[in-house]
Parts: structure tokens; C-alpha cells; sequence
């Protein structure tokens, strides 16, 4: 076991206070940054003359090696070390000898921690980004080859007018593309290299910080050394992107739970992503929606964890900031995995169309496309919703369609209809009818899946 620090300890930590303390079974997942990192960083201690260019050479093929064992799986951690750090500098001390002990020069952990956690997230983040991009093209699909399905939409839960499914489905995207925005600009703050604040102060020895950030293709170098150790804000957005992007995904969830329910029956998802009853034979549960659901109270809990963790915590690294980790890993792995599910059940999910075309013949979803018919010809829109409202009372109560009604009966509502009206009482009018500019006229929801095939195609 070698720890950074010791020398001027009068005795060996406490054998409960090590196993209280040490990090090395979460932070282990950090190794490969910590090793690209202190790649970059021997380079420069060379670069700069504060070490031998033999000894920065040492240590950088040592550091290669130790990467490449780290590949293959074949990097035994020593679950004796304290951290990620310590580890990785006693594995490369024993493969180089005494070179190894220069490469701690000119930094500490507390910016070291920094620099591997900014380029562990910017890396997570641009992969989660990549499997939103898949889901997308998922959605995308399945809203095609159903493009000209009709759906009753809800508001209150209560059944309100009809859309186009690819309408709907176009909504999943544009929200998931606002996840994608965010977590990009989340990226884009993150990538500021922290190395070489040193322990809060920065430091007396000749470095080159910004050869560091090229190195390692940051967009910039942090400017104020004792922000440096102390900024945790990259975490909290980050972790706060994936709860927005969890919200997302237990919305979606909660949709297509609904609309597969016997009562909808809208959908039938896969069997391979529901389970049976252990009692009730006949039952098709959707488990991992609900799960997915589920899982969004830990995304949320994980974000106000380090929230609370950071909470007047004062400036510069305290020891708390080590506990930052296992909710911002945890969060990282649970979207991956919900990402992946969820392009999974898209590219499988079956539509009932026979159900959804009877399920339209209701007329009450067409009671705003009479009322703008009445607009349009020069009644007020508070006469209209009366007209038409005392018009649906009428035929709800006589148990009667609109389309029953005469020509003359209409009249008797409003001088302005004409037998035209009528025309108007079924779905494919409806949308077809609808004018404005992201509304789900089929024309307009044509492009906008032009629109994203070719944004994916690039
Ligand atoms: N394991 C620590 C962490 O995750 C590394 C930094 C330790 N620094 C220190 N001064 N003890 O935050």
C-alpha cells in the first residue's frame, strides 16, 4: 500500500477508518483518465524541465502500458490502495522504479480528482448523447412506418381531439433533443482543465498549464486555482441533465404504459420487455416501463444528493467531495441502460389499428373543428363554443350522432351551417384541416420527418 501522505503520521491510519475511507471500489472506474491525464501532465513536466526528459519519458511509456493492461481487463487493482491515484502511481512505480515518484510533481489529488472526473463525465456524457441520437432514430422509424395512424390525444387524462401517432411521436424527439442540447452544454462547461492548481494555490515550479489542456483537448484552462479544487458545478449539471432526461423518460413510459392497457389498446409492446403474473394467467404486465418510471426517483434523489453534499461546503476541496461519485456513476449507468431499453421497445412496438379506427368514429373529437367552421364565417368565438356546446348536449342526451342532424336542424343552432359541416365530423378531415405551423396537419408532420431524417443522416 502506498499513500501520498504518511510521513509525518505517528502511526498507520485506523484499520475501520481506512475501510470507512478509502474509494478505490467506486473510483476504480476513473483509472483510464487518471492515466491518460498523467500522460499529458509528465509530458509536460518534461516539456517544461522539471523533471529529466528521461524521466518523463519512463513514466509516460510506464503510463502507456499501464493503459493499454487497463484495455484488455488485465490491470489488477490493488484493493489495498486508497484511491484511484494511489493506485495507479504504486502500479507504475513498481513497472518503472524511482522515476515514478517525480510524476506528483506540480499537482495534488485535489486537482487531479478534478481532471479525472471532468473527462470521465465529458466522455459519458458524449456517449449517452450518441444512444439518445439512437432512440431518436428509433422513435423517428416507428413514427414512419405508422405515419398515417390517427390517435385520440388526452388533456386531463380526459379524451380531447385527434392527432396524427407521428405527431406524437415527433414530441418524444424534440424533447429528447433538448436533452441532447443540454447535456452538450453541460459538456461544453465542463471541458475547462483543472490540472495544475496544485493543492488550492497553484504552485512556484515553471509549468505550462495550457499545453496540459491541449493535450487533452479541453476548450480551456481553469483561471482561479482555489475554483479549480472547489468546483463541483459540472457534476450537479450533469447529474441534473439526466434528471431531466429521466423525467423525460418516465412520461413516455407513463404514455405508452396507458396506451397499452386493455382499455386503450392503442399499443401492444414486445413480450420480451413485460412479464407475466404469478397468479393471474392471463396477465402482460409492462414491468420495464414501470421500472423506468421508477427508476427516475433515484435520478432525482442522486441530483439532490450532491446538491445537499455541496450545500455550504466551505471553499476549497473538503473530503466530502469524494462521496460526489457513486451517485453521479450510478445515474450515468441507469440512463444508459434506460436509453438503450427504450430504442429497444420503439423498434418492437406494434400499433392496433383496427382498435384505433373505431375508436375515432367519435364525433366529440371534432367539436373544435365545427366551432372554427363557425369562426371562419364570421361568428365570435364565444358564440361558437355555445352553439356547438348546446349542440353536443342535445345529441348526447337524445343519444344522437351530429352527423344525424339535417341540414335544417343545424340551422337551428346557427343560420351559418350549411350541410358542408358534416364533412368535418371525422378524423382524417381533421387533421388534414389543421393550418398552423407544428400542428398535425399530415403535410406539415411530413417535413418535420424529413426535417429529422435528414439532421440523423449527417
Ligand atoms: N478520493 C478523493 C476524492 O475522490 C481524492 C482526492 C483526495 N484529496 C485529499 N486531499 N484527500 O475526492
Amino acid at each position: 500500500m502506498s499513500k501520498f501522505w504518511g510521513s509525518r503520521f505517528e502511526k498507520g491510519t485506523d484499520k475501520l477508518a481506512d475501510e470507512f475511507s478509502f474509494s478505490l471500489e467506486y473510483d476504480k472506474r476513473l483509472a483510464i483518465y487518471d492515466v491518460i491525464g498523467s500522460i499529458a501532465h509528465a509530458t509536460m513536466l518534461g516539456k517544461c524541465k522539471i523533471i529529466s526528459r528521461i524521466d518523463s519519458s519512463k513514466i509516460v511509456s510506464g503510463l502507456k502500458k499501464i493503459a493499454l493492461q487497463l484495455e484488455k481487463g488485465a490491470f489488477k487493482f490493488d484493493m489495498q490502495e486508497e484511491d484511484i491515484h494511489s493506485n495507479i502511481q504504486s502500479a507504475l512505480k513498481k513497472m518503472i522504479g524511482p522515476a515514478a515518484d517525480k510524476l506528483h510533481t506540480a499537482r495534488s489529488r485535489n486537482d487531479l480528482i478534478v481532471l479525472d472526473m471532468k473527462l470521465y463525465c465529458m466522455d459519458e456524457l458524449t456517449t449517452i448523447i450518441d444512444l439518445i441520437s439512437k432512440l431518436q432514430k428509433s422513435i423517428l422509424s416507428f413514427a414512419e412506418k405508422n405515419k398515417d395512424v390517427i390517435i385520440p390525444a388526452y388533456t386531463h387524462l380526459q379524451a380531447a381531439q385527434v392527432v396524427l401517432l407521428s405527431h406524437h411521436m415527433l414530441a418524444y424527439i424534440e424533447m429528447l433533443e433538448r436533452d441532447k442540447q443540454r447535456t452538450l452544454d453541460a459538456i461544453i462547461r465542463t471541458s475547462s482543465m483543472p490540472l495544475g492548481s496544485c493543492a488550492l494555490a497553484g504552485t512556484t515550479l515553471p509549468t505550462d498549464r495550457d499545453f496540459v489542456t491541449e493535450e487533452l483537448e479541453f476548450l480551456t484552462t481553469t483561471k482561479n486555482s482555489i475554483d479549480s479544487v472547489s468546483d463541483r458545478d459540472f457534476i450537479i449539471e450533469a447529474l441534473s441533465s439526466l434528471a431531466i432526461l429521466g423525467m423525460h423518460f418516465s412520461r413516455i413510459s407513463e404514455d405508452l404504459i396507458i396506451w397499452a392497457t386493455s382499455e386503450f389498446n392503442y399499443v401492444n409492446i414486445d413480450w420480451g420487455l413485460c412479464t407475466g403474473s404469478s397468479i393471474m394467467p392471463h396477465k402482460k404486465n409492462p414491468d420495464i416501463l414501470e421500472l423506468i418510471r421508477g427508476e427516475t426517483a433515484k435520478l432525482y434523489s442522486n441530483l439532490s444528493e450532491v446538491l445537499i453534499l455541496t450545500k455550504g461546503l466551505p471553499l476549497t476541496y473538503n473530503r466530502d467531495l469524494q462521496l460526489d461519485k457513486p451517485p453521479l456513476f450510478e445515474s450515468i449507468d441507469k440512463i444508459k441502460q434506460i436509453t438503450a431499453l427504450m430504442a429497444k421497445l420503439f423498434s418492437s412496438l406494434k400499433v392496433n389499428k383496427t382498435h384505433l379506427a373505431k375508436r375515432i368514429e367519435d364525433e366529440s373529437f371534432y367539436t373544435v373543428d365545427l366551432m372554427e367552421y363557425l369562426i371562419k364565417k364570421g361568428v365570435s368565438y364565444r358564440e361558437a363554443h355555445d352553439i356547438i356546446g348546446k349542440m353536443v348536449k342535445e345529441c348526447l342526451d337524445k343519444g344522437k350522432k351530429i352527423s344525424d342532424l339535417t341540414k335544417e336542424q343545424l340551422k337551428i343552432y346557427c343560420q351559418k351551417f350549411e350541410i358542408d359541416a358534416k364533412k368535418l365530423l371525422n378524423a382524417k378531415s381533421s387533421v388534414e384541416n389543421k393550418k398552423s405551423y407544428g400542428s398535425t396537419n399530415p403535410k406539415l408532420v411530413e417535413k418535420q420527418i424529413d426535417s429529422w431524417n435528414e439532421y440523423f443522416k449527417q
